[in-house]
């Protein structure tokens, strides 16, 4: 038996079927009626005035920090995907990368105090594996010095603050519908926001840029339209969000359960005001008091036929696309270089089956115990 990583949650194929069939006959097949039910639906859940899709979530990331009109220094955690960053640089902006928190391994609010100067223009915020940063915190910080404040929400369409739904925090947050993510389009993005002047200008940016009438270009923009055919499997996952992520929350409760106590492991903090989305179960593994280390139990359980991811590794500062600053930032982000070599994600979808989970606790049980 291989327990892939991640393997995507999909309704049953009529689920899609007469969206599919009535997109195929209307000649119709981008950022049509089934794009625009999309929007509504992930506006209506997340609560929020606005949706616009995207064809993914890197398209949204790139297009809102250009629309937000963001330059010189943009804030943003080293310890994330590298899509954050890449949206800042492909906008000729310098990315400013700040540590983590260790327990929650989210963006920590007093490094990104201390890392603003007069150039800084914004922040970007992550939910880092769907769970939400300190937003409260972040929204101070970014109305006490007049800064853009958004976030890359790729991971977390689902996740909840103090009652409220991801989604309408800071100026936009922009989603991730890929195939790894707990509901997915198979690709797409989503942006959402209470701004209409920002929506609109969305809208025309993902379509080249162009003006209502068409012809005329209003801005610089990308080809970013979400396909009526991606927002047909988005629509009718949305249906199922509540479902995939109750049991991803719950097998994650389960895993924790099985693998608490072992010397070295620990968690993702998850404060009592906010939920998750439950897109990976990562777990730290400290080399000096676990039995393996985190590669050693990695490589350990690939050999059992159970795949994991180190996530996310290296951080966003080490890549070698990011060697303009590395010499900058290396070495200066303790926790989020200590995370990167100690996290890991093991297998979790919203079909896993229990008995599975138990399955790759116990072998992990086994190596580390
Ligand atoms: C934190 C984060 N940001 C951005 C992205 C990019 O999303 P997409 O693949 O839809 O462009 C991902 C995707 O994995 C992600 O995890």
């Amino acid at each position: 038996m291989v327990y892939p990583i991640i393997r995507p949650t999909l309704p049953d194929f009529s689920e899609v079927e007469a969206d599919l069939r009535a997109i195929w006959s209307s000649g119709m097949l981008t950022t049509g009626r089934v794009v625009g039910e999309l929007e509504a639906m992930v506006a209506g859940y997340c609560g929020v005035e606005h949706c616009v899709a995207m064809s993914s979530c890197t398209s949204g990331l790139v297009l809102t920090v250009k629309a937000l009109g963001l330059s010189g220094e943009v804030i943003l955690p080293s310890f994330t995907f590298a899509a954050t960053g890449h949206a800042l640089v492909w906008n000729g902006i310098e990315p400013v990368f700040v540590d983590c928190l260790p327990g929650t391994y989210n963006i920590d609010p007093e490094a990104a105090r201390a890392a603003i100067t007069p150039r800084t223009t914004g922040i970007v915020g992550v939910y880092v594996f769907g769970v939400p940063p300190e937003l409260g915190a972040l929204e101070s910080l970014a109305a006490e010095h007049g800064l853009a404040l958004m976030f890359d929400s790729a991971q977390a369409l689902g996740a909840t603050w103090q009652g409220r739904r991801a989604g309408g925090f800071g100026r936009a947050e922009v989603f991730s519908m890929s195939p790894t993510k707990v509901i997915t389009a198979a690709e797409g993005g989503l942006v959402t926001t209470n701004d209409g002047a920002l929506a609109g200008a969305l809208r025309q940016m993902r379509d080249y840029g162009k003006s209502a009438d068409g012809y005329e270009m209003a801005h610089i923009g990308l080809n970013a339209r979400q396909s009526e055919l991606h927002a047909a499997v988005g629509k009718a996952c949305m249906r199922h969000a509540e479902a995939y992520i109750g049991h991803r929350l719950a097998m994650i409760a389960r895993y924790q359960a099985a693998l608490s106590g072992l010397p070295g492991v620990s968690f993702q903090h998850v404060g009592d005001d906010r939920t998750g989305s439950g897109n990976y179960m990562v777990m730290r593994v400290s080399g000096a008091e676990a039995r393996l280390s985190r590669d050693g139990l990695y490589e350990a359980l690939a050999e059992r036929g159970i795949h994991t991811k180190k996530y996310f590794y290296p951080p966003l500062h080490l890549h070698a696309a990011y060697g303009a600053w590395r010499q900058k930032y290396e070495g200066r982000l303790p926790q989020t270089e200590r995370l990167s070599q100690e996290g890991i994600a093991i297998p979790l979808y919203g079909h896993i089956a229990p008995e599975d989970c138990d399955i790759i606790a116990a072998a992990i049980r086994d190596l580390l115990g």
